[in-house]
């Protein structure tokens, strides 16, 4: 069976995207991009520049006028985003971004600008692409895409262990009730809200480690069964 040269991987908040996108990535030699990391930097330059939210004319028209570039860099070779040439990765996973991104990301031109970059980011294939809409929108024609799935109560648990182990003061019931309020807003908004492609592998990670999911969807790139060492 012939390799999978576009991956997509979408699916809920904390779900484990990025880390086991990370890791598919790193095993097959490709690039990985986290676009909710793109959504996340528009959302910070907004609250910088004292956008107000509400204000589509004015966030449509700073996205058109924002470059975001993939970089590879430590000995590791991680692929990071940068925005206007900077790397907001710190600064992008705040509360406060948190709190307005999904109104950032309901914004259609918005949305149209980053898919833009996406589709250019993944011409030359080879890439591991994250987020809500990547195989029902950007990349379409991808060979793989994954759709994860865990239950809203595993997924506030993992997120928020990962809160604590950065030392960041977390209430569970509070990462819980925010998870739920994004992912109702990313289900339900007008333009490319989340929902699996026809297409779409649904995984359920339910119980498994971040390793064994990246194995399966690393199988699956391979043209192999997903209970197969990759
Ligand atoms: O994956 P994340 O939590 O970092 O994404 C942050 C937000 O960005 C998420 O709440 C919805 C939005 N997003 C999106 O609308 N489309 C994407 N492809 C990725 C993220």
């Amino acid at each position: 069976a012939s390799k999978a040269l576009l991956i997509a991987i979408d699916g809920p908040v904390a779900v484990g995207k990025s880390t086991v996108g990370r890791m598919v990535a790193s095993r097959l030699g490709y690039r990985f991009v986290d676009t909710g990391t793109m959504y996340r930097a528009l959302t910070w330059k907004a609250i910088q520049q004292k956008i107000p939210f509400d204000d589509e004319a004015a966030l449509s028209h700073m996205s058109a006028n924002t470059t975001f570039q993939l970089t590879t860099s430590g000995s590791n070779g991680q692929n990071n985003i940068l925005m206007d040439g900077q790397d907001v990765g710190r600064q992008v996973r705040t509360a406060p971004v948190e709190k307005s991104v999904s109104l950032v990301s309901k914004v259609p031109e918005v949305r149209e600008s980053l898919v833009r970059h996406q589709r250019r980011i993944a011409q030359e294939g080879r890439v591991v692409m994250a987020g809500r809409d990547i195989g029902t929108v950007v990349l379409p024609q991808a060979e793989l895409k994954i759709f994860l799935a865990a239950s809203p109560l595993e997924r506030a648990r993992r997120r928020y262990q990962e809160l604590l182990d950065q030392s960041q003061k977390v209430n569970f019931e509070e990462v819980l009730s925010d998870l739920q309020s994004r992912d109702d807003m990313d289900i339900h908004r007008q333009v490319s809200p989340l929902k699996p492609a026809t297409d779409a592998y649904i995984l359920d990670t339910e119980g498994l480690t971040a390793e064994q999911v990246a194995n399966k969807i690393c199988a699956l790139a391979l043209g192999k069964s997903p209970s197969e060492t990759c």
